[in-house]
């Protein structure tokens, strides 16, 4: 806590509370993009933060990504968390599977002793498999989970990366480009405005339910991120907790 109040970290999870008009800044000393336990810490940070706020029983949805994965190692079955249940927050990923949101809720489950619920859709589905799809009664079943989610955690996007990851088209790309896409989470895209811009066709979490959940935990760092970070919260879930390191804060604060 002294290294934190002397290198600054405290004040700048203030100044960055302030400037995002969010819930609370957790900065973690380092820099993840040169420091593989920097993501780690980031994760056991995010671990400890749910427990304090994890209601009972808990509906937890949960995306995907490597920063969302790396609280698993941090979970246990303590009794606030044994009683919840992880929702995966969308279906398919095109992105390695150890970073999909059914595998990381399996995973997080099975830690904590809770339940969970997987989803397995494409991730690209066609205006017509979409709109089929929609009344089936599991996505029926997935969609009104959604409605009641007490806490969503979801990780921060470079969109250009995302798009990559996921295996975009060139005319998807093309178009995130021309729309000035700047960050993705729960697979929307934004500009540097913090304006939604793209959203991938899919069942999955919408954003109207991200913003009434209790609360929000955002996991997101790296200096090629900074930019992404900062236009995701323009307009960001007033409730949320973001959880980033050091480098990343100090580079979003000098932008
Ligand atoms: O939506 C953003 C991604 O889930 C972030 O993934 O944590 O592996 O960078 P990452």
């Amino acid at each position: 806590e002294l290294y934190r109040e002397l290198s600054g970290i405290v004040a700048m999870e203030q100044q960055l509370t302030n400037i995002f008009g969010i819930a609370r800044v957790i900065i973690v000393p380092g820099d993840a993009e040169q420091d593989e336990t920097v993501k780690q810490q980031l994760g056991k940070v995010a671990a400890q933060v749910l427990q304090q706020i994890a209601p009972a029983k808990a509906k937890i949805a949960v995306t995907g990504g490597s920063s969302v994965a790396s609280m698993k190692e941090y979970l246990s079955d303590v009794p606030v968390l044994s009683d919840a249940n992880f929702i995966a927050a969308r279906g398919g990923m095109g992105d390695e599977m150890t970073f999909q949101a059914n595998t990381i809720v399996s995973k997080f489950s099975k830690r904590c002793g809770a339940t969970y619920r997987t989803l397995f859709l494409p991730e690209h589905l066609s205006e017509q498999a979409y709109e089929a799809m929609k009344d089936e009664p599991i996505i029926r079943e997935m969609i009104t989970l959604y409605e009641q989610v007490d806490i969503v955690i979801h990780g921060i996007g470079a969109a250009q990366e995302m798009a990559l990851r996921r295996k975009s088209s060139q005319q998807e790309q093309q178009i995130l480009e021309e729309k000035g896409a700047v960050a993705e989470a729960f697979g929307y895209y934004f500009n540097a405005d913090g304006d939604i811009v793209h959203h991938l066709r899919t069942i999955g979490i919408q954003r109207h339910q991200v913003n009434k959940a209790q609360h929000v935990l955002a996991i997101a760092a790296g200096r090629n991120k900074a930019a992404a970070i900062q236009a995701y919260f323009k307009n960001a879930a007033p409730q949320t907790i973001l959880i980033t390191d050091e480098q990343t804060a100090s580079t979003i604060l000098k932008n």
